[in-house]
């Protein structure tokens, strides 16, 4: 099934929905337990309801259309069905709908998209703070969510390697190019005064997003391999000796392994890899037991990007600082999909990329607390970072722009601050939640599929649903699902050793943003049946 098909299905009241039992039985749960006085809708269970496509169906067109029973028309085609579905529709009008009314897009997008969220804005933002999450009015911001490939509609996966952007970063961008361009910092015109404002309002914007304590303690750099290679190559060279040790996990993709390695071969330094269990999360116990009076630095993710596993952070901080260790916590793959709050976490470094957050490429940052950054000589030396400099002797800035030498990426920083401030107003909560139903369904249909592993099981995951499928290559399986329109990425994932791990050199990852819905995950579920099956086919 395609989701022009789900349009079509929309379109055509008449058409039968072909649903499978768990879809219906989520959607029956989810109206039965939203509406006021759902529970009490005749004895229609949600087990019933998940028997009766037709029922439920009436119920949801009732429910989006209080007083349209007429308008929906009820053809019996088994025995009992006839009665139990008046005796719904008849219970259904009595409910109080006011909390269906608001809902954007048609009756039938109701029955497909019902979910707690969509129905109660208080349940997906506390306190009312932000508007109500409403994946379709958020899928209008994202132009590139209305591309065609192969004739299909596209459906974006991919988005652990990188993120689509909403037409507010895309406008931002093309404002600052036609009002604001300029170098910053550096002069005393107008349009230098416009873009250094404009660049130092996004590293406000980075500070907030991240709750650092101060605007000084947020580095601009091209991204998270960058951010890691400026801690290793300037902090790393400084305070890491023959026979220190750094600790990082089997989880670490290859930007949080190689720089590391790299200082290891420099110096004389230990590299220790803290294990994980079988289903992808590391094993604390093992990761305490590899600290010794040498260790000086752990550098770990916060969520895997291959396995999507999300590491219990905080304690392992704890743990480090215990040992006398400096932390740094890579968050490329965990900014988009949880609040993030570096003095709740006490990392010394918290490192992320723009272009995995709706922002654009070749812009991240880093943060880092205001001594340690201070305490650090800089990695690269030229223009902005100084205060003087003669032929005998330079004197820095203090951070941050001790650590930005030259001239920076000035418009895409500020297309960064941008993309922050869009997911302010999103509220991480509200998309934190819905990616988590959203990772939860994708899982149990998935799972669904004979001959298919998951790799990465974890109890505490986002986003990232890895897996191979048995007689098939994972390049097969991204290619067949491309046909269909769908991007995910497969292979290693720059992340070798943690495949290894599982036995694998490579798998297909679908991951997931807050602008994929779950009809796209049901066309992702059932291309990769449809691709199995036929495997199958061919054998018997
Ligand atoms: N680190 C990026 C990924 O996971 C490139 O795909």
């Amino acid at each position: 099934m395609t989701t022009s098909d789900l349009d079509n299905r929309h379109a055509s009241p008449s058409a039968a929905p072909a649903l499978s039992a768990e879809q219906l039985e989520r959607m029956a749960n989810e109206l039965f337990s939203v509406l006021p006085g759902g529970n009490d809708v005749a004895a229609m269970t949600a087990q019933q309801a998940a028997e009766h496509p037709r029922a439920l169906n009436c119920a949801t067109r009732l429910a989006g259309q209080p007083g349209s029973a007429e308008a929906a028309p009820i053809v019996p085609d088994a025995p009992g069905e006839d009665e139990m579905l008046k005796a719904l529709a008849r219970q259904m009008k009595t409910l109080d709908h006011a909390p269906l009314n608001g809902m954007s897009g048609s009756s039938f997008y109701f029955l497909d998209e019902i979910r707690p969220f969509d129905l109660h804005p208080e349940v997906s933002s506390p306190g009312n703070a932000h508007p109500p999450f409403d994946v379709h009015a958020v899928r209008r911001d994202f132009p590139i969510l209305r591309e065609r490939v192969n004739g299909r509609p596209l459906i974006w996966l991919d988005n652990a390697a990188t993120t689509q952007k909403p037409q507010c970063v895309i406008d931002r961008i093309a404002h600052f190019y036609q009002h604001e361009n300029s170098n910053i910092h550096r002069a005393a015109h107008e349009l230098a005064a416009r873009a250094t404002d404009a660049y130092e309002a996004a590293r406000d914007t980075v500070a907030r997003f991240l709750h650092a304590p101060s605007s000084d303690e947020i580095v601009f750099v091209r991204g998270t391999t960058e951010a890691i290679n400026l801690v290793a190559k300037s902090w790393g060279r400084q305070h890491i000796d023959k026979d220190d040790e750094i600790i990082i996990t089997w989880l670490e993709h290859h930007a949080n392994i190689v720089p590391w390695q790299q200082l290891c071969v420099e110096t004389g330094a230990r590299l220790r890899v803290a294990p994980v269990d079988d289903d992808g999360q590391v094993l604390l116990d093992e990761y305490e037991k590899l600290f010794s009076s040498r260790t000086r630095l752990v550098a770990f993710t916060q969520v895997s990007n291959a396995l999507g596993t999300v590491t219990p952070a905080r304690q392992m901080v704890e743990i480090a600082h215990r040992h006398g260790a400096r932390v740094l916590v890579d968050g490329a793959q965990a900014v988009s999909h949880m609040r993030v709050d570096v003095q709740a976490l006490d990392c010394d470094w918290y490192v992320f990329s723009g272009h995995k957050i709706f922002g654009p490429t070749g812009i991240g940052a880093v943060y880092g607390k205001r001594d340690v950054f201070n305490g650090t000589a800089p990695w690269q030396g030229g223009g902005n970072m100084i205060k003087d400099v003669t032929f005998e002797h330079t004197q820095y800035h203090q951070a941050p722009t001790r650590f930005e030498a030259g001239t920076g990426n000035i418009a895409d920083a500020v297309g960064l601050g941008a993309a922050l401030e869009y997911m302010e107003k999103l509220g991480m909560e509200n998309v934190g939640r819905y990616e988590h139903e959203l990772l939860v369904y994708a899982t149990r249909g998935l799972k669904t599929i004979p001959g298919l592993r998951l790799i990465g099981t974890a109890a505490d995951k986002a986003s990232v649903l890895s897996f191979v499928l048995e007689g098939f290559t994972t390049e097969e399986v991204g290619s067949a699902l491309n046909k269909a329109g769908i991007a995910v990425r497969s292979g290693h994932h720059c992340a070798q050793p943690i495949l290894r791990r599982f036995g694998v050199e490579g798998s297909v990852r679908p991951s997931l943003a807050f602008y994929n819905t779950f009809q796209e995950v049901d066309v992702l579920v059932e291309t990769v049946r449809t691709l199995q099956s036929r495997s199958t086919n061919l054998k018997y």
